[in-house]
């Protein structure tokens, strides 16, 4: 029986790369439904392709123009309603969970609820919310599979073993992005453009300006807690601008085991979806030879504070990481829409973080203030900075 699969994202970087993995695994999958936010044309064209029974987009106008669209055929819903039947009324065994940020959690907890597997590329769910989701997933008895390439990579290095006795820590490698050697005077003038050029990775704008910021490596820190049930200690990071190991597990008698690959999202899409199964993917392979060297170094939080903001939320925990995500949310759209400076960002995350309420951030109402609040409080002091930058 093929597995079925809901893709939240399905015209995102990570929701394409999902559907060329089940286009080069004919029979092994059904495509069952996919949310998109606007591109609701490219959507109708996977429609076309892939005849999921079920489709949403974000906005009910675009929702009208997929229905008189005649390639579509399946059934089309919009707005929150939509995400929430794509992730829990169709059926899925596996949900794909690829939007981008907060807009993520509701859907993700209601895939969960339904019982169907999640493959989880959209971190923030779990940077928001770790502890229910984790939660609520064991209650359901619902794995989490990490899309995250160096989770992924954790999940191999570790394989089952058991973490207390075992494992000293894990480590994330990072790229460093595009301004990994660019020093702290040159990145205030960076520009959203230069921010996007990432050097390994073609991802989607969010996540790529979070790399240059070193808050995704932040954000995976967090991840990678929830995930694995790791303490912040255990959990660390280093550069590695090759981008060939994504993670190691280090073990108490000394060994390392390092998970390595070509630099491409598919891999570990495609163990996430074929889980416990490895299945022949149709990348590169990896060739050490011709790579000759693999390098390491440890983070600049002195220039990417971003990194060192993120680890301390996960020392703190409760409701600190919720703000943290929401207050980056607000800073990465308006260094995107070119109203901030890209070292704005880390001080207005810190900032939110420092004025935050506290909270333990055990129930989702307190989670969704939580977010809300450092939306206000970042949105307020963007005007004071969009009007100090650009009077
Ligand atoms: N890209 C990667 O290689 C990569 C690697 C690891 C982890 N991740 C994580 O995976 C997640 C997705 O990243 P991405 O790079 O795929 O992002 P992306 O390319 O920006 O895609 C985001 C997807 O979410 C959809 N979307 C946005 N707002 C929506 C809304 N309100 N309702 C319904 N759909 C909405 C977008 O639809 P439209 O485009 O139609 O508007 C798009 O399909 C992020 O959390 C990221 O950190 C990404």
């Amino acid at each position: 029986m093929p597995k079925k699969i809901a893709i939240l994202g399905s015209t995102g970087s990570i929701g394409e790369n999902t559907l060329r993995v089940i286009a080069d695994n004919p029979g092994r999958f059904e495509v069952v439904a996919l949310a998109a936010g606007s591109n609701w044309e490219r959507l109708a064209g996977q429609a076309r392709e892939f005849s999921p029974r079920l489709v949403s987009v974000a906005d009910p106008v675009n929702a009208g123009h997929l229905r008189n669209s005649r390639s579509c055929g399946a059934r089309v819903l919009s707005g929150d309603e939509g995400l929430l039947e794509v992730a829990a009324g169709a059926g899925a065994d596996i949900v794909v969970s690829a939007l981008v940020g907060s807009e993520g959690l509701a859907p993700t907890l209601a895939a969960i609820e339904a019982g169907a597997s999640i493959a989880l590329a959209n971190k923030e769910v779990l940077v928001m919310a770790g502890e229910l989701v984790t939660q609520r997933a064991r209650a359901r008895k619902v794995p989490i599979l990490p899309i995250d390439s160096e989770h992924a990579g954790v999940s191999q290095a570790l394989a089952g073993r058991p973490r207390g006795r075992e494992v000293l820590r894990i480590i994330l490698t990072a790229s460093g992005g595009p301004f990994r050697t660019t020093s702290l005077e040159s990145l205030c003038g960076v520009t959203p453009a230069e921010a996007l050029r990432h050097p390994t990775w073609k991802m989607g704008p969010k996540v790529t300006i979070d790399s240059a910021s070193l808050m995704n490596k932040g954000l995976e820190l967090i991840e990678a807690k929830w995930l694995f049930d790791l303490s912040p200690e255990q959990v660390d990071v280093l550069i590695h601008p090759e981008s060939v190991v994504h993670a190691l597990a280090e073990f108490v008698d000394g060994s390392m085991l390092a998970q390595m690959s070509v630099p491409d999202m598919r891999i570990s899409i495609s163990q996430a979806l074929c889980y416990p199964e490895r299945v022949p993917c149709q990348v590169p392979r990896l060739d050490l030879a011709r790579l000759g060297s693999l390098t390491f170094e440890e983070p600049d939080t002195g220039r990417f504070a971003c990194l060192g903001h993120a680890r301390s939320v996960l020392v703190e925990g409760g409701i600190a990481p919720a703000v943290l995500n929401a207050a980056n949310e607000v800073a990465v759209e308006a260094f995107l829409g070119g109203h901030i400076g890209f070292m704005e960002i880390p001080a207005l995350v810190g900032a939110a973080l420092e004025g935050r309420p506290s909270g333990s951030g055990d129930s989702l109402e307190e989670v969704m203030g939580a977010d809300r609040w450092a939306r206000e409080f970042t949105a307020s002091r963007l005007n004071g900075v969009r009007s100090k930058v650009r009077p």
